[in-house]
């Protein structure tokens, strides 16, 4: 049997995809990172608490801007608790092949040889080492998205009376996206049941191989969520945003 000899990798994504405009993928990536970081990083820091009876940006949750805290704790709060959702996409697995492919083309793509050929480290070294706290960033994005889900419900409610208006289906939605995201994290799914080695041995074995099992067949959506719930975010605060500046008006009903 004729054995096909093994063929060098291609040198970069030009020469793997002749005459295919293979760029354009990871242009639009870089661009997309950077408006969302752009624009959540303004929106933190703008000095404007975003809400508009009875709705709440993402970045600004209920507990913490409408609850008993107020203004001085807020101005300290938000930029410090940003860090956690930022920290658990940052250090996403999702986002770590898309950034370093579209980024850093290191490599550009699977077939393609990296750009730089110096010691591989892995994530023994700054910044990258940050990269094994990832189940920690998960663990308090969980405890935000409780927060957000208090937000979503009390979007349904203005005055005591029940209240739908365009903005309650938004947040809900922007909640719904970002829980998609979280609970398809590989970490998540270990988490749950990665961590045993017999389901019929453990405690409550069979209900942990259920949810293990649900989880596993979730986290092939897990980038189509992260794009998604990474736009959702952007735009349920922009939509607040010229709610309050007038520039939009929103159908409502009070029941
Ligand atoms: Fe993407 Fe955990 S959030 S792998």
């Amino acid at each position: 049997m004729a054995v096909e000899a093994l063929k060098p990798r291609p040198a970069s994504a030009k020469e793997a995809s002749p005459g295919r405009a293979w760029w354009i993928e990871p242009a639009l990536t870089v661009i997309a990172y950077v408006a969302f970081f752009a624009y959540a990083t303004w929106s933190v820091f703008s000095g404007t608490i975003v809400g508009y009876r009875p709705y709440v940006s993402p970045f600004f949750s209920t507990w913490l801007g409408f609850g008993n805290f107020r203004l001085p704790v807020i101005a300290l709060l938000v930029p410090l608790l940003a860090v956690f959702p930022l920290g658990l996409r940052v250090s996403c697995y999702y986002y770590r092949k898309s950034y370093f492919r579209s980024f850093f083309w290191d490599p550009a793509a699977c077939a393609v040889a990296e750009l730089k050929r110096g010691r591989y480290r892995g994530e023994t070294r700054f910044p990258w080492v940050l990269n094994n706290y990832h189940r920690y960033f998960l663990v308090a994005s969980v405890i935000a998205v409780i927060f957000l889900w208090v937000d979503a419900v009390h979007a349904f409610s203005l005055n005591g009376r029940l209240f739908i208006g365009l903005g309650s289906l938004v947040m809900l939605t922007n909640v719904v996206l970002l829980t998609l995201y979280t609970t398809t994290c590989h970490s998540l799914r270990y988490l749950m049941g990665g961590r045993m080695d017999t389901f019929s041995r453990a405690r409550f074995g069979g209900v942990w191989y259920r949810v293990t099992m649900l989880l596993h067949r979730m986290n092939p959506q897990h980038g189509a969520w992260a794009w998604y719930s990474m736009f959702s975010v952007g735009l349920t605060d922009l939509y607040i945003r010229l709610l309050m500046a007038g520039v939009i008006h929103e159908p409502r009903w009070i029941l």
